[in-house]
């Protein structure tokens, strides 16, 4: 805490970032994060449901020396939380996902680059000294998709993210409404709300990065943001099915995690491509609303790679808020969990500070919890921090 910019020390949880970025990031961009598709309803109970999981408080155990240190995919991270792939980051904050990263970098987590980000993979390859990781979209432009894995290997990507959930789009009604583009269009609401937002616009007119990196001037007939919409309207392959998987898989040659199982069937279907991780996830309630929360839906899918005997790792991200939702997570059988809004609402209110805030957060709610549970290393944690029949509570109805 002593280091920390005056204005951060009263940032003592993620909802205060989420308050501070909803006042300083334009409407659009803050909207595109903070929605889910149609009613919301799952996008709710991705968080809802991580509450209604009861701890059991355990006393007078030694709490000294614990550690929340493991792997995730044999790399080394201070905590079993990754930085999830996003679109848009650098409208949240000029250069957005530079900033990330380095945040992640210093605090020793992975970091992924989304396909649809404004900085492009080159872009962080040199602001960071790490490897990071890459999410891939599925396009129909081969030739293009085949330069796409070329350069995430060219930057040095220590794993490819294959998002399996996003072959067609869930509705996010507000997305519609705000004419969602980047830069924004000058319509007059929208110069309106950006003149209530001066340091993003400040910000934002020192960087030159304001459209997609990976996309704009590297795929054809995508050289301006004007071709851009049509062109991923056309582009996100429909068709993708387990065969591409082991297609991309070959093109790729390194670690593989595919994100996006909500489903038992499917997660086998995963351990059995030979991906390394599966990231149990509704891609946080932006995609099918009425599916299960994911943390109701992880502990079946554990078992059923468990019963494969596979030894890919089963990860969890949508709706982790807190550290303890981290710890529920990992009691849970994940190996690991990723966080997109937790970071993002950080990113929105202060940049590179905010998401090591945001990270900082999430470690000290995790150790503390993890230390009223009676556990000091974060690898030994199981099910038996649980109270019985909170967690079981959640998938009542489902069968
Ligand atoms: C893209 O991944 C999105 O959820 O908008």
């Amino acid at each position: 805490m002593k280091d920390l910019k005056p204005g951060l020390k009263k940032i003592t949880e993620i909802e205060d970032l989420r308050r501070v970025a909803e006042r300083k990031v334009p409407r659009m961009f803050y909207d595109y994060v903070d929605s889910g598709s149609w009613t919301e309803t799952t996008y709710r109970s991705n968080e809802t449901d991580f509450d209604r999981i009861k701890l059991r408080q355990r006393v007078l155990v030694d709490m000294d020396n614990r550690s929340l240190a493991t792997q995730m995919i044999g790399e080394s991270v201070n905590m079993p939380v990754a930085i999830a792939p996003t679109g848009f980051t650098g409208m949240m904050w000029a250069d957005g996902e530079i900033h990330a990263a380095r945040a992640a970098e210093k605090f020793g987590v992975p970091f992924s680059l989304s396909t649809m980000s404004i900085c492009s993979i080159e872009d962080i390859a040199t602001h960071t000294s790490k490897p990071f990781w890459f999410q891939l979209y599925v396009m129909r432009d081969q030739d293009y998709m085949a330069n796409l894995i070329q350069r995430a290997k060219d930057a040095n990507c220590s794993a490819l993210i294959l998002t399996a959930d996003l072959q067609v789009m869930g509705q996010r009604h507000k997305d519609i409404k705000n004419g969602l583009s980047a830069p924004p269009k000058p319509t007059l609401t929208n110069i309106i709300n950006l003149m209530t937002k001066p340091q993003w616009c400040m910000n934002m007119l020192g960087t030159k990065r304001r459209s997609f990196g990976n996309i704009v001037g590297h795929a054809k007939g995508v050289e301006d943001l004007s071709s851009l919409s049509s062109w991923t309207e056309e582009q996100f392959d429909p068709r993708l099915s387990w065969d591409d998987v082991a297609r991309i898989k070959d093109m790729w040659g390194g670690k593989l995690i595919i994100k996006g199982i909500m489903e038992p069937e499917d997660a086998i279907m995963a351990a059995r491509s030979g991906a390394d991780a599966l990231v149990v996830s509704n891609h946080g309630g932006r995609q099918l609303d009425g599916a299960l929360s994911s943390i109701s839906a992880l502990s079946d899918i554990v078992q059923a790679v468990h019963a494969e005997n596979s030894d890919i790792e089963v990860w969890l991200d949508s709706g982790i808020r807190s550290g303890q939702d981290v710890l529920k997570a990992i009691s849970l059988g994940a190996k690991g969990t990723m966080i997109g809004r937790a970071f993002l609402y950080g990113l929105g209110a202060y940049g590179e500070d905010g998401v090591r805030r945001a990270l900082e957060i999430i470690y000290k709610e995790c150790d503390i919890s993890m230390a009223f549970c009676g556990h000091t290393d974060i690898n030994k944690v199981t099910d038996d921090i649980l109270v019985k029949g909170t967690y079981e509570n959640l998938k009542v109805g489902r069968f």
